[in-house]
């Protein structure tokens, strides 16, 4: 799905194709997160320290996905990740 690579450290990287959010919020520590805002459904753009969306305004934990300025309330559903090298993969159907 994606190389680990792609995913700065304290940061992560948004999987358009995919609606996917990676981050690596500690060395090493990769999570995957939907891109699909809790808010209103925009799709988010940015990483940072945060994760962006755009539309509004809200952003979200790279290490918990949840919600850390408004206007939404719950949390980026978040879906585990497998590493192999330099792969990163999604456990469970979602596969992007
Ligand atoms: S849809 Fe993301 S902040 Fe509104």
């Amino acid at each position: 799905m994606a190389q680990t690579g792609e995913v700065p450290e304290g940061g992560g990287t948004v999987i358009v194709r995919g609606k996917l959010v990676l981050t690596q919020p500690e060395k090493g520590d990769y999570r995957a997160f939907s891109a699909v805002c809790t808010h209103a459904g925009c799709t988010v753009q940015e990483v940072e320290e945060n994760i962006h969306c755009l539309c509004h305004g809200s952003e979200f934990d790279i290490a918990t996905g949840e919600p850390v300025a408004g206007p939404a309330t719950e949390p980026l559903e978040r879906f585990d990740v497998t590493v192999d090298g330099t792969d990163i993969t999604l456990d469970g159907p979602q596969d992007a």
